[in-house]
């Protein structure tokens, strides 16, 4: 096995030492406005479930119940109203509010009561990953514990997630070399010395508070989470590596969103909670949630219909997420996000679109012909061609 990197084996996966949670939901969302504006990126739904409950879900899967949610004085709130107290993904909770967005680094810094010397688990809360977290965070432990696997330096004091992609630029990227240790990594470099991303998740030993109080912020003004794990590596320690397996999606733009929802939708069963009535089809994987109506239409899956939203004499294709207590009607649309309350109205195809909550989109019955528009700051329209 080259040193550095954590062979996927499940005879050293040994008992696992409890871990704790570290969920990063603060941070400003520019990416996804205008959606962003008022509401939280990572309450953004996938198959009509926040982002940040694939995360917690995947935590809880690996046996971390103990969990701390960084969040922002904006949208905290939000949060904390969806994901209540925890108990309905068997988790505690532990809240901790970053009063500005200063960093990945600045909240371990914040998180430090919370995570006292316990190893733990880092997750990015806009980023969804198609691995679970138990193969990831057993070889970790496994790789600690057990004399054999562990290096000369006593074994991880981090692992990190990478995975190829074609344009390492937007992301932290990491320099492996040929034996896979991880020599360097740099965060949104104009000049990336390797294709290999990292992705959200971390873990860590107590070894990264001293690495987060030594290092200072970065041009951009935060404390970056590579600069600390950078200055694991010169201090000597190991830093392990995992390579990603199936997909992930960093979902804080519109296209990877819906990329994601794709995918999400790919996998659901289909389930009928709402009504639908004689004169409608639905074919395929579709879910329609309870108290929801489907009215003289068909819903072709994948897709998902939210709880007491109604469609009617429409058409709702594939790869559609239309969430709870929308209207849609006499309209057609596919591989699309609607967000709760909103209502698409005579449309004739809206597609690859992402509407937030509480929108009209209807088409005008008076004159003078036109198209009349209120958009929020940062909006996108795409007229047809
Ligand atoms: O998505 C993977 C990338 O995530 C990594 O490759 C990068 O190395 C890493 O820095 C990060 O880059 P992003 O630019 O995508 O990070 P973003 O600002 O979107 O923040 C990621 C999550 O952390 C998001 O849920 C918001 C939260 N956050 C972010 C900052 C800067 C906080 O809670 N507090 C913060 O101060």
């Amino acid at each position: 096995m080259r040193p550095g990197h954590v062979a996927r084996c499940p005879l050293v996966a040994a008992s696992l030492t409890p871990v704790k949670g570290l969920i990063l939901s603060g941070g400003a969302g520019t990416r996804l406005r205008p959606i962003t504006h008022t509401s939280a990126k990572q309450l953004v739904p996938i198959a009509n479930k926040p982002i940040l409950f694939y995360g917690i879900e995947a935590m809880v899967e690996a046996g971390v119940t103990q969990i701390g949610i960084i969040i922002s004085p904006e949208t905290g709130s939000d949060i904390q109203e969806a994901v209540g107290d925890g108990s309905a993904f068997g988790a505690s909770i532990t809240w901790v509010v970053q009063d500005q967005p200063l960093g990945l680094a600045h909240c371990v810094k914040i998180a430090h009561n919370f995570l006292g010397d316990d190893e733990f688990v880092m997750y990015l809360g806009d980023n969804m990953l198609e691995q679970n977290l138990v193969g990831f965070i057993s070889e970790f432990t496994s790789r600690r514990q057990s004399p054999e696997l562990s290096s000369p330096t006593g074994g991880p004091t981090a692992q990190i997630l990478l995975a190829e992609v074609d344009d390492p630029r937007s992301f932290g990227v990491a320099e492996i070399t040929e034996d896979g240790s991880v020599v360097r990594l740099v965060e949104k470099p104009d000049n990336p010395p390797s294709n290999l991303a990292l992705v959200g998740a971390y873990l860590f030993d107590k070894t990264i508070h001293e690495a987060v109080a030594a290092i200072a912020p970065s041009d951009r003004g935060e404390l970056e989470i590579t600069d600390a794990i950078q200055w694991l590596i010169d201090s000597g320690h190991e830093v392990a590596h995992d390579v990603l397996v199936g997909w992930w999606l960093d979902t804080g733009k519109k296209d990877p969103l819906l990329e994601c929802n794709r995918l999400v939708l790919d996998t659901i069963d289909p389930q009928l909670d709402g009504d639908v009535d004689d004169a409608s089809d639905v074919e395929g994987r579709v879910r329609i949630e309870a108290g929801a109506k489907i009215v003289n239409s068909t819903v072709r899956g994948p897709a998902v219909i939210g709880a007491n939203t109604v469609v009617t004499d429409s058409y709702i294709g594939p790869y559609s997420s239309v969430a709870a207590d929308c209207q849609v009607t006499n309209a057609e649309l596919d591989h699309s996000v609607i967000l709760s309350n909103s209502s698409i109205k005579n449309v004739a195809r809206l597609t690859d679109s992402l509407i937030g909550s509480h929108v009209d989109v209807d088409r005008s019955t008076h004159g003078p012909a036109g198209l009349r528009l209120m958009l929020g700051d940062h909006s996108r329209v795409e007229l047809e061609g």
